[in-house]
């Protein structure tokens, strides 16, 4: 990797301006010099690194993965679990969640012919049954009691939803985009249930990192430590 170096620019503002440079690229960074962020060769330096144009493309270059574990039901009223990796939230108003699913699964059959399905954000104490839900397949066997779960009545869907997970969230099926080995269903959230112990003292959702379970290229993980609160640069 070029090894970067920092040098005075000019004063403005009554801070002076370094600039980072290196082989490759040029970073701007204000900050006053002589300071220990100066020394150190500022933020912006530490992320500064050398990349390799990979020989191929995969779908596990994006990372993390949120875990979600999607509940659905059978036209005949039998509920299933699928545990989910690539999924996103598509947009705020409505809210509207995706998610990748094989046509594959059982699960797919499933949401397409009840057109509805649920959301359930599980906990790193759920690890084993997420895990669980991802290697066995609902066609063999009633993974809710497989995995010690327990159905929970949703409000306005079919669906049911998980009790244990401390985020549920009921989504009517609005659109399966084919993309290949996945298809991108993507649900509108029309209705949502939240522990209470996320709730602040306002009964406002204040979701906990702790509760939160990731995916990390073949792990599981937690949430690591906060570094900054949204619009800190403003
Ligand atoms: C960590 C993990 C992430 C997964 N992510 C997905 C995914 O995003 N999309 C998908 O279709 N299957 C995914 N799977 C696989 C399904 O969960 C798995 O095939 C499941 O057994 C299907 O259940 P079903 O046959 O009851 O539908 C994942 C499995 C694991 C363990």
């Amino acid at each position: 990797m070029a090894k970067c170096y920092s040098e005075a620019a000019s004063s403005r503002h009554g801070k002076a301006s370094y600039l980072y440079r290196c082989g490759e690229c040029t970073i701007r960074k204000t900050g006053v010099i002589g300071t220990n962020q100066h020394r150190r060769g500022g933020n912006l330096m530490d992320k500064h690194i050398s990349k390799v144009h990979m020989q191929s493309v995969s779908s596990s270059y994006f990372y993390p993965w949120p875990m979600v574990m999607v509940s659905c039901v059978s036209p005949d009223g039998k509920p299933n679990i699928i545990t989910i990796g690539a999924s996103s939230v598509c947009s705020s108003a409505p809210p509207t969640i995706g998610i990748a699913v094989s046509p594959q699964r059982y699960s797919y059959r499933l949401i397409v012919e009840t057109g509805d399905f649920g959301v359930n954000l599980p906990s790193p104490e759920q690890v084993e049954a997420t895990d669980f839900c991802g290697t066995h397949s609902g066609r063999d066997m009633d993974k809710f009691a497989a995995a010690g779960l327990s159905v929970q009545p949703p409000a306005l869907i079919r669906s049911p939803l998980i009790a244990e997970c401390p985020v549920s969230l009921e989504c009517r099926l609005r659109e399966v985009v084919d993309l290949g080995s996945h298809h991108w269903v993507i649900g509108e959230m029309v209705a949502a249930h939240v522990d209470q112990r996320l709730l602040d003292a306002q009964g406002r959702f204040s979701p906990s990192a702790q509760h939160a379970l990731f995916c990390f290229g073949g792990d599981y993980r937690r949430v690591g430590e906060q570094i900054a609160l949204w619009f800190f640069t403003r």
